[in-house]
């Protein structure tokens, strides 16, 4: 057994971090250890995590499990979970309910928790006292060893807990289940060191580590070979990717050979304001397959509470780098704003607000600040009301929203590229522009998969509604 620790989490060591293509392994007898059983992920959380069970999926199918849609059916089910805000737990402890019951009519079923929550020394805690029926927890850090950690849980009949709480290397052999045949998700760094003060992450997913540009770019040439229209290059701030490699090559570079692989789109997220330099901005002008389209979070727009949160700059250096991206042609930039930091006062919320009417955004998330135990923002005396910050966000929602519906009115009667996806719940296509926005698209189903032109029929404020014109 191995528990997750928050202070071991917290350290960052100078340990070298090594490529390692041969750690993960499935054991001649542990091919078949699935056999005949059905296996369903539920996944929480950011694009890092989606991509997380793409792997466990596929190591599940290397031990001859198959993916089944419906909970009911499923043998072993995986929780791959989120611990960003408070809200994340309730909804993964609330659909453990629906598991307990249904582990109650068939005992042989397989529960599993894996994902941030499970880097989490209360979470842990809890499930070992209080959920003793929770069959295995893996962290992070343990994805790869997911056929022994299974192996030893059906064979011991205990409750197996595998959570290292320090980062191991990067392992470049796990295999991966892609959701989609046109988009993928091409992880190029893990790991956070920035620790915003808020933030769980650079405890639950370990020290920054790159990958090497070569890796990034052999896999993405293998999804132009494939067919693939679209990758989305991940990292929790993919500004700051190589700084830990040691070789002169930054996210410009990087940017530079992964258009020059010719797979029709590129995106990337999340950008820290911190690390985006002129190169990456270049980079992005130059070539035409790197979309106009950026995420850049705010957090907050008072030069007080930024620096309380850690995000080492300030509003006026925000909006000199906004203004800078605002240059891209035809570019959309959308946010993350946190409300009801402690010590947030009126006069900084409307410093928020400010910001916010300045860069008129494409669209944001916006949160309301939620402690996570173990950040240095979770000891801040928090003297503002539940209802002053419900208020302070219903009032941000109602700009945000204004300015995303402004945005969208410039796309009326316009003729846009848009990757078909597939069929939406109304029964018509569906997809997104090359700045992030989504279309419902009349047309045939043999654009599904392709870029197409699609001419904007109608507005809504969070979607498009366009018809296929080529
Ligand atoms: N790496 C990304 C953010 C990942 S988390 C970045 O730095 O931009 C996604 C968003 O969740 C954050 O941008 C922040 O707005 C929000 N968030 C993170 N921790 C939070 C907390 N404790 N309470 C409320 N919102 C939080
Ligand atoms: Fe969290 Fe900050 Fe790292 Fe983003 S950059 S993951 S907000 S610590
Ligand atoms: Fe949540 Fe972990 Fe992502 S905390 S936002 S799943 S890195």
């Amino acid at each position: 057994m191995n528990l997750p620790d928050l202070n071991e989490a917290r350290k960052r060591t100078s340990k070298e971090i090594l490529i390692k293509t041969n750690d993960y392994i499935v054991k001649e007898n542990l091919k078949d250890l699935g056999q005949g059983k059905k296996y369903y992920v539920k996944t929480y959380g950011c694009q890092m995590n989606v991509h997380d069970s793409e792997n466990i999926k596929a190591i599940l199918e290397d031990m001859s499990f198959e993916e089944v849609d419906n909970l009911e059916d499923a043998d072993l089910i995986l929780l791959n979970t989120c611990a960003i805000r408070e809200n994340a737990h309730n909804k993964v402890f609330g659909f453990l309910g629906r598991v307990k019951h249904l582990k109650e009519s068939k005992p042989h079923i397989i529960c599993g928790i894996c994902g941030c929550m499970a880097q989490e020394e209360n979470v842990v805690k809890e499930i070992k006292n209080k959920y003793k029926w929770v069959d295995i927890v893996f962290g992070t850090h343990n994805i790869y060893n997911l056929p022994n950690i299974l192996f030893d849980s059906m064979t011991k009949k205990e409750q197996e807990i595998e959570v290292f709480s320090i980062e191991g290397d990067v392992l470049e052999n796990i295999p991966v289940k892609r959701d989609s045949k046109y988009k993928a998700w091409v992880n190029i760094m893990y790991g956070c060191d920035k620790f915003c003060t808020y933030c769980i992450v650079p405890y639950t997913r370990g020290k920054q580590r790159s990958r090497t540009p070569e890796y990034i770019i052999n896999e993405v040439k293998d999804l132009v070979k494939e067919g693939y229209q679209e990758v989305t290059l991940l990292g929790q701030n993919v500004n700051a990717y190589g700084k830990d490699l040691g070789i002169d090559y930054k996210m410009g570079d990087l940017l530079r050979d992964v258009a020059k692989t010719g797979i029709p789109r590129i995106r990337f997220m999340t950008s820290h304001p911190w690390d985006f330099d002129d190169d990456m901005i270049n980079a992005i002008k130059e070539y035409d397959n790197i979309m106009p389209y950026i995420h850049l979070p705010l957090q907050s727009g008072s030069d007080k509470i930024l620096k309380l949160m850690g995000r080492r700059y300030t509003k006026e250096k925000y909006l000199d780098l906004y203004h800078k991206l605002k240059e891209i042609p035809d570019v959309a930039i959308t946010t993350d704003i946190i409300v009801g930091f402690p010590g947030e006062t009126e006069e900084d919320f409307n410093d928020t607000l400010d910001v916010v009417k300045e860069c008129e955004y494409d669209s944001a998330f916006t949160f309301i600040f939620s402690p996570r135990e173990g950040t240095p923002a979770a000891k801040m005396q928090d003297n503002i009301s539940k209802e002053e910050k419900e208020e302070r966000l219903y009032k941000l929602n109602e700009l945000v929203n204004e300015f995303a519906n402004k945005n969208n009115q410039k796309y009326l009667h316009k003729v846009v590229k848009v990757l078909i996806e597939g069929i939406g719940e109304k029964g018509n296509l569906f997809g997104y522009t090359d700045t992030m926005k989504l279309v419902n698209v009349d047309g045939s189903e043999d654009n599904i998969g392709k870029i197409v032109d699609v001419e904007i029929t109608d507005i809504k404020t969070w979607s498009l509604d366009g018809k296929v014109v080529k």
